[in-house]
């Protein structure tokens, strides 16, 4: 048994930021954002929209596309950071909203690299014949956790989410092969201190909630763990980087995405980045990429489609799909 994508969706909210906005914020400017990131404009969720609107969106996208109704979904994955409410999970909180009953749902953090970690999740269950049919979907709203006045990450994170629909099938389809990797030890490189149980809200300051980023170590092992996972997963499942149709990489920034390309020795034709317009989305920038390449046409039957994703933990990995 595969997991082959049978539909696709995205929500993204309706609230711009642009790069002329932040200006006004902090000391910044259009130029420095564009050439050091590649990012325009992002979206930026009002006070009254949280993960779980926005991932509800994504769903009921993909579940259109695919053709399913939600009761014929029989596990509900949520690839987030950044859940509505400590408990209960997003998931259950979209499952419910779905109007889907007795199935599971849960949430998976794997921050940036959630959409992998959540697509290798999804592949193992449907190939162990636990279940057929399951919804995944990767969603993100960073904003809440950004302090406005950091001008090193206010300006690079955006909010959005997007969704994947898998089904089990005999065909030579779907995910081929994933690799998934972590390193604990560089936990502070991206984090949110505040809100958990290390520092819970009576011993928090506000400055706690918001997000911390070591911009330029980060950058460097980005690069290397993204091609270290391409490499790893393309011996794994043995094809040849000549033969990847399609690269589809976190959108965390442009100048990451182009060393990798040149590391690879692959075109920049085909990696898709959409960056520009969303900035970086976390867990949703993979399935929202996905989606508008799918809509756009950029994939077609039996290409091979390559995500590769790296993100805070520190977490990276890549999947391999034939579409
Ligand atoms: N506007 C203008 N200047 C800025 C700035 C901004 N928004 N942010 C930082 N600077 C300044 C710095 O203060 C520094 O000034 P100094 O030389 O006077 O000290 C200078 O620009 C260079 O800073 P540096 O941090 O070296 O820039 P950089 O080229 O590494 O770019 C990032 C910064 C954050 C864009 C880059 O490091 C990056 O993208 N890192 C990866 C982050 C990431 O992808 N995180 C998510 C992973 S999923």
């Amino acid at each position: 048994m595969r997991a082959k994508i049978i539909g696709t969706g995205a929500f993204l909210p309706p609230g711009v930021l642009n790069n002329e906005a932040l200006e006004k914020m902090v000391v910044t400017s259009d130029e420095w954002i564009v050439s050091r990131t590649g990012i325009r404009e992002r979206r930026r969720t009002t006070d009254n929209e949280a993960s779980s609107d926005l991932a509800y969106n994504a769903a009921k996208h993909a579940l259109k596309n695919a053709g399913l109704k939600p009761d014929r979904i029989d596990l509900v994955l949520i690839a987030t950071a950044t859940p509505d409410m400590l408990l209960p999970s997003t998931g259950c909180l979209v499952q419910g909203r779905l109007g889907i009953r007795n199935v599971p749902a849960f949430d998976l953090n794997a921050v940036c690299s959630g959409f992998i970690y959540g697509l290798a999740t999804a592949d193992a269950f449907i190939r162990s014949g636990a279940y057929k049919s399951i919804l995944l979907i990767g969603v993100d709203t960073i904003t809440k956790f950004t302090d406005y006045s950091d001008r090193t990450t206010c300006i690079i994170f955006g909010d959005g989410a997007g969704a994947v629909v898998l089904q089990a099938t005999r065909e030579k389809k779907g995910v081929i092969g994933s690799r998934l990797y972590a390193d604990g030890t560089k936990w502070d490189y991206i984090h949110v201190p505040g809100g958990g149980s290390r520092i819970p809200s009576y011993a928090a300051a506000p400055s706690d909630y918001y997000m911390i980023m070591k911009g330029h170590d980060t950058f460097r092992v980005a690069v290397r763990g993204l091609e270290q996972a391409i490499l790893d997963l393309l011996k794994q499942t043995r094809v040849s980087l000549r033969d990847i149709d399609f690269i589809i990489p976190h959108q965390a920034n442009t100048r990451i995405i182009g060393a990798l390309a040149e590391k690879l020795k692959y075109p920049m034709e085909k990696i898709f980045v959409n960056i520009e317009n969303y900035g970086n989305t976390s867990a949703a920038s993979i399935p929202i990429a996905l989606h508008e390449a799918v809509a756009g046409k950029r994939i077609r039957n039996n290409d091979l489609v390559l995500f590769a994703s790296f993100g805070s933990g520190l977490t990276w990995g890549a999947s391999l799909v034939k579409w």
